[in-house]
């Protein structure tokens, strides 16, 4: 997944309050109808005509609404159980819902919440008839949410309670089962901002040093592996990097550093990075070791950006748009010391950073993608030099594109030798309320990953 990272919460500012509400409404509809927050977001700033501002609030507040919807809509099927129409008028109402709901971040005052929905209805043409429904039942929940928290009681839908579909909650009960409620409350917390420091361009220490005098603290991760690594207090625009341009430095979560090491290239090896885009870990790979990279991804569009990424960090590897389970259209018979299979997956493990994944994934999906992962596996395999290594990667929590993925493939393959590897990593994100002295975080910031090797006999 492509990264909008970590969003800084959404403040209140200037623009008027319906303005953001509207915008975060059309993103919510677009959600809801199947579409990704990378997808909608740039098609309704473009329709909507939005200033450059409003697309970063509308996209924190989408953020916010995303991570309360399941709540939300229960609440609103509450006041009205008839259903609300049309789906924009619902979409301003849920998003409203949102910032009165008790748990949700507190931004804006109540009153003024009620106020600015019944607003947003005036001023848009195609809600005009429903100035009055609006605000009363905007008063009628401001009222109810004062005096208790609604929704939140036994009768509680597992969407309603965990914001997130039933499917998904029941997956990860079994999976997890003494875990599961944490993986969830992690999921509803802004994640921290990760960065990879180009070791090539400026050390750590020295780059450490650097955010400091900006006013921008860090912490390094308490694991050796991940020795470029820096974890900011506050998330902010990359722009306010220091030396982002001029490639010191690149946002990448904790858990996808490890990708790098894992694969232990050599000078000069031979390396296939399968599906690159947008290279957050080809860029690694090469910022440690000058080997020869072919960076593979079926989405030319995409490929851009790895082009884009290595260019501004100053490192090369070929790129190639291309599908890896057919490698008898590009491969020239030559076999790779090295092959990275970051494969295409539910990407449950990022969904923290990326709150429409939830909505937008449907149960029968992960059989789905676990196929595909298992034929790219299958179809990369024979292009590995006896004695090379695969690294199989996900950004998943769920066991199907994992754990179960890795056994399998070792059982089809008897060539293949598991190597010492992470396997499964869960999302984990340290509490803010606790101190820490010093500048070495306790448990660091993750998102959730899994990591398979394979080494093949020689
Ligand atoms: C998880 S992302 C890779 C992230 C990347 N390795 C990084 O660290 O920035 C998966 C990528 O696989 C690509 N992909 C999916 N199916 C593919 C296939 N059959 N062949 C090549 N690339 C594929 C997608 O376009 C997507 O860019």
């Amino acid at each position: 997944m492509t990264s909008p990272a970590s969003s800084p919460a959404p403040k209140p500012q200037q623009r008027p309050l319906w303005r953001d509400l509207l915008a975060c409404a059309q993103l919510i509809g677009a959600v809801q109808s199947g579409a990704s927050l990378a997808t909608a977001l740039p098609q309704a700033a473009a329709r909507g005509q939005w200033d450059a501002g409003q697309r970063g609030a509308a996209q924190a507040l989408s953020f916010t609404v995303l991570r309360h919807l399941g709540t939300a809509r229960a609440v609103l099927a509450e006041l009205h159980p008839r259903g609300v129409h049309p789906p924009l008028l619902r979409d301003v109402l849920l998003t409203a819902l949102v910032l009165l709901l008790p748990d949700a971040p507190l931004l804006y005052a109540a009153h003024t919440v009620v106020n600015q929905a019944v607003e947003a209805c005036k001023r848009t043409p195609a809600l005009r008839h429903a100035e009055g429904f609006a605000n009363a039942l905007m008063r009628r929940f401001a009222a109810q949410a004062k005096a208790a928290s609604p929704a939140r009681d036994a009768s509680d839908t597992i969407e309603a309670r965990w914001n997130h579909p039933a499917w998904w909650v029941q997956a990860l009960q079994t999976a997890y089962p003494g875990d599961w409620e944490r993986l969830l409350a992690v999921a509803q917390r802004q994640p921290s901002m990760t960065l990879r420091v180009n070791t090539r361009r400026i050390t750590r220490d020295a780059y450490q040093t650097a955010l400091q005098e900006r006013g921008m603290p860090s912490t390094t991760p308490d694991d050796a592996a991940l020795d470029q690594a820096l974890v900011l207090s506050h998330a902010v625009a990359v722009e306010r990097l220091p030396g982002f341009d001029a490639g010191w430095v690149s946002v990448q979560d904790a858990a996808a550093q490890y990708a790098a090491g894992l694969l232990d290239v050599h000078p000069g090896q031979r390396v296939l990075d399968a599906c690159a885009a947008p290279g957050g870990k080809t860029a690694h790979l090469l910022e440690r070791c000058d080997c020869d990279v072919l960076a593979l991804d079926k989405d030319a569009q995409r490929l851009r950006r790895v082009e884009d990424t290595l260019q501004r960090l100053g490192l090369q590897a070929r790129t190639l748009a291309a599908d890896a389970s057919t490698p008898s259209a590009w491969w020239d018979g030559q076999g790779f010391d090295r092959i990275l299979l970051d494969a295409p997956c539910s990407a449950s493990g990022i969904a923290r950073r990326h709150p429409d994944i939830r909505w937008l994934r449907r149960a029968a999906d992960i059989p789905a993608l676990a196929a595909t992962q298992t034929a790219l596996l299958d179809a990369l395999w024979p292009l590995l030099q006896p004695g090379g290594k695969l690294l199989y990667v996900t950004c998943s929590v769920f066991p199907q594109e994992g754990v179960d993925q890795a056994q399998a493939f070792l059982a089809r393959h008897p060539d293949a030798i598991a190597s010492p590897a992470p396997g499964q990593l869960l999302p984990q994100e340290p509490d803010p309320t606790e101190q820490h002295s010093g500048p070495r975080a306790a448990a660091h910031s993750q998102d959730g990953f899994f990591y398979a090797l394979f080494t093949k006999a020689s």
